[in-house]
């Protein structure tokens, strides 16, 4: 049953066009409710996604903070309320034609994640791939290092949101080695909207431009999220950049992803 409450604050804003649907799938979300600083309820998640469908996704795949100390979630439990979620979204007539299609995780690189990655203890994005984020304030030692490690065990790694990271510019001869290392580039739509600010509204489109960034993501939280997203369908920067670049999250649920752009 939906609460209504996340309806009624909204403002009258025009209808949202449905451009997301060329990506089809977002792979990037915090819609498992009650576990970071996403979703606080069911009904919140739920107003979420039928937003979600209305600007045209079809698959919704959720990735949970996993931060130490902040979120200090484990994978079982996550796991096991996202199918007490997905039960209650394939039961709720409100988001027709949306679907969950699994749990990973978003795994920030910091003092707890070298003992994780001994342990291999990942939720991993489409069954296969990693998503990893930094500090939002300061660049960490080791960063390299770290990727290099995750690849020796075989993980793809997609690093969310490089234009968020102030302390890295588009141009940072770490991303340029990122990618020779054929790590993936994830930016958030709402970058490009200028939802962050304008740094990482230009940073966005800077790699954009230089063919760094395979999939785009909600980084969906809460409604406000969903709201600014209704708004960036009208965005027609936006809907050109759809139009005219490739990316790869319809795929992202397809084993035989193809293979990495090198630069
Ligand atoms: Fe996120």
């Amino acid at each position: 049953m939906f609460d209504f409450l996340f309806r009624n604050n909204r403002r009258k804003r025009e209808t949202p066009n449905p451009i997301f649907e060329v990506l089809g799938t977002d792979m990037h979300c915090h819609l498992v409710p009650g576990v970071d600083d996403g979703s606080k309820s069911t009904d919140e998640t739920l107003a979420c996604l039928q937003d979600m469908r209305e600007v045209g996704f079809n698959k919704v795949i959720c990735t949970p903070h996993f931060q130490f100390p902040r979120f200090p979630n484990e994978e079982n439990d996550i796991k096991h309320l996202y199918d007490l979620l997905n039960k209650d979204v394939r039961k709720s007539t409100e988001i027709e034609g949306l679907e969950l299609v699994g749990c990973g995780g978003e795994y920030r690189i910091d003092s707890g994640f070298n003992d994780r990655m001994e342990k291999n203890r990942f939720l991993l994005v489409g069954g296969k791939y990693l998503l990893v984020e930094l500090s939002l304030h300061q660049q960490i030692v080791g960063i390299e290092e770290t990727l290099f490690n995750l690849q020796m065990k075989n993980y793809e790694i997609i690093l969310a949101h490089p234009e968020r990271y102030p302390y890295f510019s588009s141009q940072s001869s770490h991303y340029t080695r990122f990618k020779e290392m054929g790590i993936y580039f994830q930016v958030n739509i709402l970058s490009m909207s200028g939802f962050y600010g304008e740094l990482p509204r230009r940073k966005a489109y800077e790699m954009l431009d230089a063919g760094m960034v395979e999939f785009l993501g909600t980084d969906t939280h809460n409604t406000l999220y969903t709201q600014a997203l209704m708004d960036a369908t009208h965005d027609r920067k936006i809907e050109k950049y759809l139009a005219t670049h490739k990316f790869l999250n319809s795929q992202i649920t397809n084993p035989d992803l193809p293979a990495k752009k090198k630069l």
